[in-house]
């Protein structure tokens, strides 16, 4: 077991600390969650990456409270039916999140997908600013925002989100977007950290790894973790879980990092926010999905 101290911690904006490292639960299948994140927490993670959306709360809520440690868990609010996106139904989804996780406070909440007709997601991001005040909740940030949401939503409200969690890994390192929240105070998350996989046959990657004695893998997280990113890699592997959080015993030198920032493709596995809305009946149509599949 790891001590889960080697996990460096960074301060928000409003002053919350969060590990560096955390472990996301995208795509674990609601009865395997338990198992993989309890495992996950005995390696020395510390934080756990959730949403409404992955369907998973419950069971992450049940791993942390067994577990009996403080764990840093994010969740995060998502509804792209525009007409029912906003400031009320932010509200709703929260007290829903936090009834389900079943924990005394949530650290983090997002907005997970900006929703723009109507520029709803201000409204959303209004109900959130009041939220922080009046729930059990510490910290409150946005996720897939463009400088251009980002911009509306401080210009609307006067509070700054403490993080925008956004798809990066090396072929999309989001160099501006990192740059523009490096002026505003805002931590860069990573989703999609490892590109789901993709990045791991780089060359350069393997060849850096070769030199530490690490994997692909665990070059890619520690280049995340130098260039002061929050990430949280997904697995369904004990030993990957391991591996991914073995990354503190080494450091990348600059000739690394600079060839790694060579990597940059600009290469998406996810929807652009710039371009991309997800349609109003997206829940509901996955809804009657998962019912079809059972
Ligand atoms: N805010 C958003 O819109 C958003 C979107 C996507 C993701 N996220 C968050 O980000 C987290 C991570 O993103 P992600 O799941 O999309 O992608 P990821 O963590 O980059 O990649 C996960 C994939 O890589 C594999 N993998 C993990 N560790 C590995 C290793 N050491 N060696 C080789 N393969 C490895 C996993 O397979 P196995 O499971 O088989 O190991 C899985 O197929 C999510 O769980 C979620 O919390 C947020």
């Amino acid at each position: 077991m790891t001590s889960a101290s080697k996990v460096p911690l960074i301060t928000l904006n409003d002053g919350t600390k969060i590990p560096q490292l955390g472990f996301g639960v995208y795509q674990i299948e609601r009865n395997e969650t338990y198992k993989y994140v309890s495992k996950a927490l005995d390696v020395g993670y510390s934080h756990i990456d959730t949403a409404q959306s992955y369907a998973n709360e419950k069971e992450v809520g049940k791993a942390v409270r067994d577990y009996n440690k403080y764990v840093f868990v994010t969740t995060k609010y998502f509804n792209p039916n525009a007409s029912e996106h906003g400031y009320e139904n932010a509200k709703a989804y929260f007290r829903k999140s936090f009834k389900t996780l079943g924990l005394d406070h949530i650290d983090l909440y997002l907005i997970h997908f900006p929703v723009i007709k109507n520029e709803v997601y201000v409204d959303a991001w209004k109900a959130f600013v009041e939220l922080q005040k009046t729930e059990k909740l510490r910290s409150i940030g946005v996720s897939n925002f463009t400088t251009t949401y980002l911009k509306k939503i401080i210009d609307e409200t006067g509070v700054t989100p403490s993080v925008n969690q956004v798809e990066c890994h090396p072929y999309l390192q989001q160099n501006e977007l990192r740059k523009f929240h490096e002026e505003h105070g805002i931590v860069t998350e990573s989703w999609s950290p490892l590109g789901r996989g993709d990045v791991l046959d780089d060359k350069i990657l393997k060849q850096i790894g070769k030199k530490h004695n690490k994997t692909a893998a665990q070059v890619v997280l520690r280049w995340h973790i130098q260039i002061g990113n929050v990430t949280f890699p997904k697995s369904v592997n004990t030993e990957r879980i391991e591996e991914n959080f073995d990354i503190f015993d080494f450091s990348l030198s600059e000739e690394e990092m600079e060839s790694i920032k060579k990597l940059d493709k600009n290469e998406r596995n996810g929807p652009d926010p710039a371009e991309f809305q997800f349609p109003d009946d997206f829940l509901e149509k996955r809804q009657q999905e998962s019912q079809a599949d059972q």
